[in-house]
C-alpha cells in the first residue's frame, strides 16, 4: 500500500492578531496576551517543523505599532528580549534558522544585538526558517528595496520585478503560499505587500494565543482545496474537432 504524501505550503506567513482581546476576555492586562502569544508561536514553530513547512514568517511588530501606548510598546520590546534569551537555544536545537526582517535603525542597541545573535547563532540551521517581521511594513520594504537598487546603480530600464525582488527584505525566501491572519479581522495591515501577489489567504476568528495545531491543519486543508492558477488558466481537455 502506498501512502500518498499530501502537499503542504512551503512558506506560511502569519499575522498573530488577537492577543489583546484574549487578555481582555480574562480581565488581564494586554501584556499577558502577548506573553501567551509567544508560547503559541513556539508551538506553531514545532508544528511547522513536524509538517515539513520550510518557511514561517510572523508579524511581531509593525512600523505602525509605535502608535500604541508607550507602556505596551516597551512591554513588547521587553517581551521579545526575554523570549530571545528564553527560547534561542531551544530554537537552535530544533534546527530553526532565525531571520529578522524590518528596519533595525529605530530599535534599541540591546534588541539589535539580540537579533544579531539570534541570526548568527542559528545561521547554520536549515529545517525551518523563522522570519520575524519586526518594525516592518510592506511599504517600507518596497521603498527600501527601491533605494537599495538605486544605490547599487541599477539603471531604470533594467529594473524588472525579478531585479527589484533581489533587494526586498525577504529575498532569501520564496513568496508565501499561505497567509493566515487570526483574530477575526480581514485585512493585510501592510504585511508582505509585494510578496503576497499570488498567496492564498485564510482568515481565522481564533485569537492568536488559542491558535494551535488543529487551527493550523484547518488552514492547510483550506489551502489544499484552492485552485492556484497564478493568473493563468487550468489546462482544459482538448475539444474534439477543434
Ligand atoms: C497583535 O495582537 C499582536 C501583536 C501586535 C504582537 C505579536 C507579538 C508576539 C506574539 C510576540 C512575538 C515575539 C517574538 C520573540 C517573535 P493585538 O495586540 O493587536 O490584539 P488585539 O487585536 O486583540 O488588540
Amino acid at each position: 500500500m502506498t501512502t500518498e504524501k499530501k502537499a503542504v505550503p512551503r512558506h506560511v506567513a502569519i499575522v498573530m492578531d488577537g492577543n489583546g482581546r484574549w487578555a481582555k476576555k480574562r480581565f488581564l492586562p494586554r501584556f499577558f496576551g502577548h506573553k501567551q502569544g509567544v508560547d503559541a508561536l513556539v508551538k506553531i514553530v514545532q508544528a511547522c517543523i513536524d509538517r515539513e513547512i520550510e518557511y514561517l514568517t510572523v508579524f511581531a511588530f509593525s512600523s505602525e505599532n509605535w502608535k500604541r501606548p508607550s507602556d505596551e510598546v516597551s512591554g513588547l520590546m521587553g517581551l521579545v528580549l526575554a523570549a530571545v534569551s528564553r527560547y534561542l537555544a531551544r530554537m537552535g536545537a530544533m534546527g530553526v534558522r532565525i531571520r529578522i526582517v524590518g528596519d533595525r535603525e529605530a530599535v534599541s542597541d540591546k534588541l539589535r544585538n539580540a537579533w544579531n545573535e539570534a541570526e548568527s547563532s542559528t545561521a547554520h540551521n536549515s529545517k525551518l526558517t523563522l522570519s520575524v517581521a519586526f518594525n516592518y511594513g510592506g511599504r517600507w520594504d518596497v521603498v527600501q528595496a527601491c533605494k537599495a537598487a538605486m544605490q547599487a546603480g541599477v539603471p531604470p530600464a533594467e529594473l524588472t520585478e525579478a531585479r527589484l525582488s533581489e533587494f526586498m527584505a525577504m529575498n532569501y525566501a520564496p513568496d508565501p503560499d499561505l497567509f493566515i491572519r487570526t483574530g477575526g479581522e480581514v485585512r493585510i495591515s501592510n504585511f508582505l505587500l509585494w510578496q503576497v501577489a499570488y498567496t492564498e489567504f485564510v482568515f481565522s476568528d481564533c485569537l492568536w494565543p488559542e491558535f494551535g495545531e488543529a487551527q493550523l491543519d484547518a488552514a492547510i486543508e483550506s489551502f489544499r482545496e484552492r485552485d492556484r492558477r497564478f493568473g493563468g488558466v487550468k489546462e482544459a481537455p482538448a475539444l474534439a474537432g477543434v
